[in-house]
C-alpha cells in the first residue's frame, strides 16, 4: 500500500487521478496510479451538479468507502466538501477524522487558504494526513467569479507561495496546485520539501493529477489543461445503442443467455401445487398460505 511518506520520497513523477466508485477505482489502482483522489469534483463529474458546492460529507463518505474497498495499493485521499471544514475548528477536525475512521481514507485534502493553516496543524497532530490545495480552489467559485487562472500577478503569486510554505510548516504531506502559471508552480515546487501535484500548472511539479472523466473522455466538456486519452463516452454510447438494437431485433437474449431446459412443472396450468390450496376463512374468502393475496403484505 502506498503511504504518504512514500509519496513524499518518490523519485518518479507522482500520478494521481480522481475516482468516485469502486469499478473505476479498481482500474485506476490496477494501472499503478499512486494516489486516488475521491474529489468533490464528483459534484460535476458524477452527480450532475453545476458546481462542487452541493456535495456533502455523506456523499464523500460513501464514495470514499466504495473506492477504498476497491483499492489495494494506491493512497486513497478523500476531499473535504464545502462547509465540512472552515466553519468550526473542532467540527472540521472531526469531519476529517470521520473520513479516515468510517470511509477508510488514508488522507484528506482541503481546499486551502489562510483559514486552513491551523486546521491542517491540528489534523496532522492527531494523525490525519493532510493534502493542501492552492491556486484555483473551485469551492471559492462565487468569490473568484469563475474557474479562472490564479496567481497571475506578483502579489497573488507571492500569496500562494507564502500559503504553500505555511501549509508545509503546519504539516501537510503534499500540495495540489491548480490552474496557475507554470513559473509559479515551479517556484512553489522549488520552495517546498513536500511534493507538489499540479493540475493546469505546468510540467515542473512533482506529480500530476486530473479528473478521471477528462482522462478517459467521458465528460461532455473538459478543461483546456486536461488531455483525453480515450473515448469512453463514445464507447458507452456505442455499447448502449448495440444493446438497444439487439433487444429490438431479438438477437438478445440469445440461447447462451438463458436456460430453456429447466425441469419445471407446467406453470401455465391453473392447478396449484399439492398442499398449497387456498384455505377458506370463516367469512368465506380464500387465504393463500403465505398471505401473498393480501395487499397489505
Ligand atoms: O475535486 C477534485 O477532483 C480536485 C482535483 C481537481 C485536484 O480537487
Amino acid at each position: 500500500m502506498t503511504t504518504t511518506r512514500e509519496l513524499r520520497d518518490r523519485e518518479d513523477s507522482i500520478t494521481m487521478l480522481t475516482a468516485y466508485d469502486a469499478p473505476t477505482a479498481a482500474v485506476v489502482d490496477e494501472a499503478g496510479i499512486d494516489a486516488v483522489l475521491v474529489g468533490d469534483s464528483m459534484g460535476n463529474a458524477a452527480m450532475g451538479y453545476d458546481t462542487t458546492l452541493p456535495v456533502t460529507m455523506a456523499d464523500v463518505t460513501s464514495r470514499t468507502a466504495a473506492v477504498a474497498r476497491a483499492v489495494d495499493d494506491a493512497l486513497v485521499v478523500a476531499d473535504m466538501p464545502f462547509l465540512s471544514f472552515g466553519v468550526d475548528e473542532a467540527e472540521s477536525v472531526r469531519n476529517a477524522g470521520t473520513l479516515l475512521k468510517e470511509a477508510d481514507a488514508d488522507a484528506v485534502k482541503l481546499e486551502s487558504g489562510p483559514h486552513t493553516v491551523e486546521a491542517t496543524r491540528r489534523m496532522t497532530a492527531i494523525g490525519i494526513p493532510v493534502m493542501a490545495h492552492l491556486g484555483l480552489t473551485p469551492q471559492h467559485v462565487n468569490r473568484l467569479g469563475g474557474y479562472t487562472q490564479q496567481g497571475t500577478d506578483q502579489d497573488a503569486a507571492e500569496e500562494i507561495l507564502e500559503l504553500a510554505r505555511a501549509h508545509e510548516a503546519a504539516g501537510a504531506f503534499a500540495l495540489v496546485i491548480e490552474h496557475v502559471p507554470a513559473p509559479l508552480a515551479a517556484a512553489v515546487t522549488d520552495a517546498l520539501a513536500i511534493p507538489t501535484i499540479g493540475i493546469g500548472a505546468g510540467p515542473d511539479c512533482d506529480g500530476q493529477v486530473l479528473v478521471i472523466n477528462d482522462v478517459v473522455g467521458l465528460g461532455e466538456w473538459s478543461p483546456p489543461f486536461s488531455r483525453q486519452f480515450g473515448d469512453v463516452r463514445g464507447e458507452l454510447r456505442r455499447a448502449v445503442e448495440k444493446y438497444k438494437t439487439a433487444v429490438a431485433d431479438g438477437s438478445f437474449p440469445a440461447e447462451e443467455h438463458y436456460d430453456a431446459d429447466a425441469d419445471l412443472a407446467d406453470l401455465t396450468s391453473d392447478e396449484t401445487p399439492d398442499g398449497a390450496e387456498g384455505q377458506e376463512t370463516p367469512d368465506g374468502t380464500e387465504e393463500t398460505p403465505d398471505g401473498a393475496g393480501d395487499p397489505t403484505n
